[in-house]
């Protein structure tokens, strides 16, 4: 299973501050954002590179680029809010946007939006979402986004559930998940314990 845990003293004093119930809303954005970078720089550390000639003030040398276009993809909402740490990094990003919602009786992701930008099965595809829950909101986005051609994806969070964990990683054996934590369990509401509440409300202030 290829489940990265990222772990980096930085990380986990924001991820500190994003659990606190005490935290507002400033104080999760930036905090959110913080860790959204820092994730980038592990999550994008195997991506290929190609050799590319470059000529500085004094010689023509060697330099690099990367071997494919990279499409950035939030689950709405709480996704937004790791968008800008990833856009900082990736300035050439495309995005593509996927809208779910999780019943609140169910706990099933329902679809309420969906659109990619051209390109995805020759592109890098980096699905965001703060929160793994059950899994099935990240495992129906890739669904959506195996159908429209994507290939190379991998998926980012800020807490994953073990149970989320497993469920994904049976649906999409092959795609790489990376998160800052991996909590406890699934309380009955199939919110993350001790997790950090509803990552969009938080987010949003709503
Ligand atoms: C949250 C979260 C994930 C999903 C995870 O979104 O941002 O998308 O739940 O749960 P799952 O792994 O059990 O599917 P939510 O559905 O609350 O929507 P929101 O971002 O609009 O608040
Ligand atoms: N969605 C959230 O925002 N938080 C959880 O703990 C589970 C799903």
């Amino acid at each position: 299973m290829p489940f990265h845990l990222v772990d980096h003293p930085v990380i986990r004093e924001r991820l500190t501050r994003i659990r606190s119930v005490d935290s507002g809303t400033a104080a999760f954005r930036s905090a959110l954002h913080d860790i959204s970078r820092l994730l980038c720089f592990e999550v994008t550390r195997d991506l290929e590179t190609k050799v590319v000639e470059v000529t500085t003030p004094l010689r023509k040398t060697d330099g690099h680029e990367l071997s494919r276009p990279v499409v950035l993809v939030p689950i709405l909402r709480a996704g937004v809010g790791m968008l800008n740490g990833f856009i900082e990094i990736l300035g050439d990003a495309a995005v593509g946007h996927v809208g779910l919602c999780r019943n609140e009786e169910t706990h099933l992701p329902e679809r309420y939006y969906f659109k990619m930008p051209a390109g995805l099965a020759e592109s890098e595809v980096i699905l965001i979402d703060p929160m793994l829950a059950t899994g099935g909101s990240a495992a129906d986005a890739v669904d959506e986004m195996k159908r429209e051609g994507a290939t190379r994806i991998r998926f980012v969070c800020l807490i994953a559930a073990p149970e989320g964990v497993a469920a994904f990683s049976a649906r999409h054996p092959e795609v790489p998940v990376y998160a800052a934590a991996l909590d406890e369990c699934l309380n009955e509401k199939a919110y993350i314990v001790p997790g950090l509440g509803d990552a969009g409300d938080r987010y949003f202030g709503t």
